[in-house]
């Protein structure tokens, strides 16, 4: 074989050219994503602070090992900034992060998933903030996630991870809709009919762990738009008859925060594995305050001591005889005895032998009354009716 010089010269370039291809091929489709966004962070910190301070940031996967809780979260390989002071205005990933609330919580000991959700081990943004692919275990509660679920505050759902470790706090500084959820829990007497942290009801579900649950476990066919747990518990919320068609759980006519708030609440009450310390509160636990327990024992050894004693008093007043519920859940029974001739043309008798509605789980489920204290439930709702007839009366004639 013999090649003259112009085939060498040829040859040569065309090998340089594919070369030369093959390397901007790399370095445009193979090069991580990581590596643009540190070499960016030198110019955004040079342009700020100075050369020295640039050269000084380091490069290369980086990562926080929060041992305590079992995580390696490398969300720092482009969130490089996050304890710096002065970049509160650059771009993300650049920004400064909210200072308080890492002071409370260093990132050395909580690392960043254990609020904010995504995955930690991942260093390309698609899959670190797990917004691609549908039911990732552990989404960014993000902005993305907020629009799907139609959050309008796009922070709100890392609320879920802040209650993880807060759940005994009645109220934490920086969880607005965790806050409000607890609030109406307490007004809206959810124990009344659900077991919360070891104290309530056995009408409905034991709700302690209910965070735990999957989404397999869902029952999906009465729910319109996006299939997820949350927009159930937001649907079940604002209307539990339109998910579970047989539930006597009350529609309480919850608005659309008051909704995504409870589901949030519910959602973040999982089993945690993190070591006592990272939980405050835990040697409070969650107990009834010295004023519930005061008013009701007033209330068993007034006239309705009976109504106490048997816990009718968690949602029915008996106006009459001084018991007064929190939640009023069910019609006061000073007009029961009438009441429910009027409402269902029976008898009380017939009634509490045979109750239907809320009335029959109550009856089946958590309260048991013997034939005696049947009789003197009806004994004492005749004195009680008795009693607002005279009070009828009399307010009619004070305004005569
Ligand atoms: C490959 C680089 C990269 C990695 C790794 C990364 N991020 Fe980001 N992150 C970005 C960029 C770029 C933005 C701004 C654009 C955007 O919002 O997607 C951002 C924005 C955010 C935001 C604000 C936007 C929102 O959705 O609320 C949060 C919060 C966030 N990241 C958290 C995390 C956490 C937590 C991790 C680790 C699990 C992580 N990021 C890992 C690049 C990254
Ligand atoms: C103790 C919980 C907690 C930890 C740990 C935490 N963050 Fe945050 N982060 C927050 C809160 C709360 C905010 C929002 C503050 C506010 O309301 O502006 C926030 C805001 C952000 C934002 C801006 C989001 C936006 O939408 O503007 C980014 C990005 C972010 N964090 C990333 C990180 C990274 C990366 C880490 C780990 C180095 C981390 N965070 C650790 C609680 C936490
Ligand atoms: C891994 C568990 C954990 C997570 C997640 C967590 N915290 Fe905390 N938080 C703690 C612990 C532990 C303390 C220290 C309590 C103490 O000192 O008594 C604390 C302290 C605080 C304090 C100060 C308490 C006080 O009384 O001044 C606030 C406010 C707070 N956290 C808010 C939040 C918010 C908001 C989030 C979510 C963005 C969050 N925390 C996420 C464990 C956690
Ligand atoms: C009168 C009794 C009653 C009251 C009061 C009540 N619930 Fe329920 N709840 C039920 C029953 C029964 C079910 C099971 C049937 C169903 O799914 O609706 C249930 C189901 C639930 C579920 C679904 C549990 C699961 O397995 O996923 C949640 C969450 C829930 N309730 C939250 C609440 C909250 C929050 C309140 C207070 C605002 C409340 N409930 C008040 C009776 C009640
Ligand atoms: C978990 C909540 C709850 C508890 C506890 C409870 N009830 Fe009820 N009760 C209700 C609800 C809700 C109704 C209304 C049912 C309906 O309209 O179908 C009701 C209705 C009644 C009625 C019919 C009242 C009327 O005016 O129509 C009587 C009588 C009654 N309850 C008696 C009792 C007695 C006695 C006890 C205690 C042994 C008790 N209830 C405990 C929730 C409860």
């Amino acid at each position: 074989m013999n090649f003259d010089s112009r085939d060498r010269l040829w040859i040569y370039l065309s090998g340089t050219a594919i070369l030369v291809i093959t390397l901007w091929i790399y370095f445009v489709y193979f090069r991580p994503e990581w590596k643009d966004y540190q070499s960016d962070f030198r110019d955004v910190v040079a342009k700020r602070f100075g050369p020295d301070r640039a050269r000084e940031i380091p490069s290369g996967i980086q990562q926080v090992w929060a041992k305590d809780l079992n995580r390696v979260d490398r969300c720092v390989t482009c969130h490089l900034s996050a304890e710096w002071k002065g970049l509160e205005n650059a771009p993300e990933p650049f920004k400064s992060h909210p200072r308080e609330i890492l002071t409370k919580h260093p990132v050395s000991k909580y690392g960043c998933t254990i609020c904010h959700g995504g995955q930690g081990y991942a260093t390309d943004t698609a899959t670190a903030h797990a917004t691609t692919l549908e039911h990732w275990e552990e989404p960014l509660l993000g902005k993305e996630l907020a629009t799907s679920y139609s959050v309008s505050d796009r922070k709100a759902l890392m609320q879920i991870n802040c209650n993880i470790c807060h759940r005994y706090d009645a109220q934490t500084p920086g969880a607005d809709f965790i806050n409000d959820a607890k609030q109406l829990v307490k007004q809206k007497g959810c124990r009344a009919c659900h077991t919360i942290n070891g104290r309530g009801g056995v009408i409905g579900p034991d709700l302690s762990y209910v965070g735990d649950k999957s989404t397999e476990q869902y029952d999906y066919s009465h729910l319109l738009g996006v299939k997820s747990v949350f927009a159930w518990h937001v649907a079940h919320l604002k209307n539990p008859k339109s998910m579970s068609p047989e539930s006597v759980m009350p529609t309480f006519g919850f608005d659309s925060h008051q909704a995504q708030s409870l589901a949030m609440l519910v959602m973040s009450w999982k089993r945690s594995d993190l070591p006592i310390t990272y939980i405050p509160g835990t040697a409070l636990g969650d107990r009834p305050t010295p004023e519930e327990i005061a008013k009701e024992q007033q209330m068993q050894t007034g006239e309705g001591a009976f109504f106490a004693k048997k816990t009718c008093f968690i949602c029915h007043d008996v106006s009459t005889l001084g018991i007064e519920s929190a939640t009023k859940i069910g019609p006061d029974l000073a007009n029961a005895y009438a009441d429910v001739q009027a409402r269902f043309g029976r008898t009380l008798e017939d009634f509490l032998a045979s109750p239907t509605g809320t009335m029959a789980m109550v009856l089946s489920t958590q309260i048991h009354l013997t034939d005696a204290e049947k009789q003197e439930a009806i004994a004492k709702l005749k004195i009680a009716y008795q009693k607002k007839l005279e009070q009828d009366a009399k307010a009619a004639q004070a305004k005569k």
